[in-house]
């Protein structure tokens, strides 16, 4: 496995493997990698010859007062796990290699960030969508792989490739859980003894939401109301519970069709999010 810092060498190792008729496939990240990121590496393993994985905490998609500086890094763990899983090239880039200066424009995000993370996070979809632009252009991958615990990430990246032809396919892998049902995150390692056994009640609130919609219940504001109840007993503080349209994220009060049903939940020194997608 190869580990590259440069744009310029990126681009040269994917001359090279283009050249002999290889595939690519490329993973997105910042790093502090878990099994939800070996499970996109081995997704992407199975379908291409070369795998690419970036890692990059990227600047643009934290706000003033987010965890950027406490974002948890660690690239000797992460190099480790990357080539146990099977990737061919790390691209590790600096800041200054992704924005050597100021960036002179952006992407705005208009569609399906005016609810959830978009709407207590202003500006964070903006942000992903211009690295993910950046490092779609730098690696110009057949497919890229990212993970439904982040859908409105994913919504946002689906509507991005389409909106502006992206030549690449985006491959949506399930959200992998540890065994009590916690969604695995970079975040988790945030959380205290108590909150830690705490917070699979999140998932768990999502999936007795999943079941009054199956049991025929399809009025959003009564299963929002009922789900916020349940989530009065956590330590934490609730950041937002919300049923919509997926992937359109657009709300409706009878709901039907596919649907997720999504929770962003505020510990001490960790902002969990989670979801679940259901057909009502
Ligand atoms: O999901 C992430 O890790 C990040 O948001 C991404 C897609 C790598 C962009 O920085």
């Amino acid at each position: 496995m190869k580990i590259v810092e440069t744009i310029q060498e990126v681009r040269q190792e994917i001359g090279r493997a283009r050249k002999v008729g290889q595939s690519v496939g490329f993973i997105p990240t910042m790093g502090f990698l878990h099994e939800g990121h070996v499970s996109l590496i081995k997704a992407a393993r199975k379908k291409h010859d070369m795998i690419i994985v970036s890692i990059f905490v990227n600047p643009l998609q934290f706000g003033p007062n987010e965890d950027l500086e406490r974002y948890p890094r660690d690239f000797k763990r992460d190099e480790q796990i990357a080539k146990e899983a099977g990737t061919d090239l790390i691209f590790y880039p600096t800041v200054s290699e992704m924005y050597p200066e100021k960036m002179p424009m952006t992407i705005q995000v208009t569609k399906g960030v005016e609810v959830l993370c978009g709407a207590s996070r202003p500006g964070h979809f903006d942000g992903v969508a211009t690295v993910v632009m950046k490092l779609l252009q730098i690696v110009q991958p057949d497919e890229a792989f990212f993970g439904q615990k982040d859908a409105q990430q994913l919504a946002v990246i689906i509507n991005m490739v389409d909106a502006f032809n992206i030549p690449v396919a985006i491959n949506a892998c399930p959200t992998i859980r540890e065994e009590d049902g916690l969604a695995k995150s970079s975040r988790n390692v945030y959380l205290t003894e108590e909150e830690r056994l705490e917070a699979p009640f999140l998932y768990k609130t999502l999936k007795y939401g999943a079941n009054l919609i199956h049991s025929g219940n399809h009025n959003r504001t009564k299963i929002i109301k009922e789900l916020t109840e349940r989530l009065q007993i956590g330590s934490g503080k609730l950041d937002y519970i919300d049923v919509l349209k997926y992937p359109s994220l657009e709300q409706a009060e009878e709901i039907s069709g596919q649907i997720i049903l999504a929770v962003a939940y505020h510990y001490k020194n960790a902002r969990l999010i989670d979801n679940y997608i259901v057909e009502a």
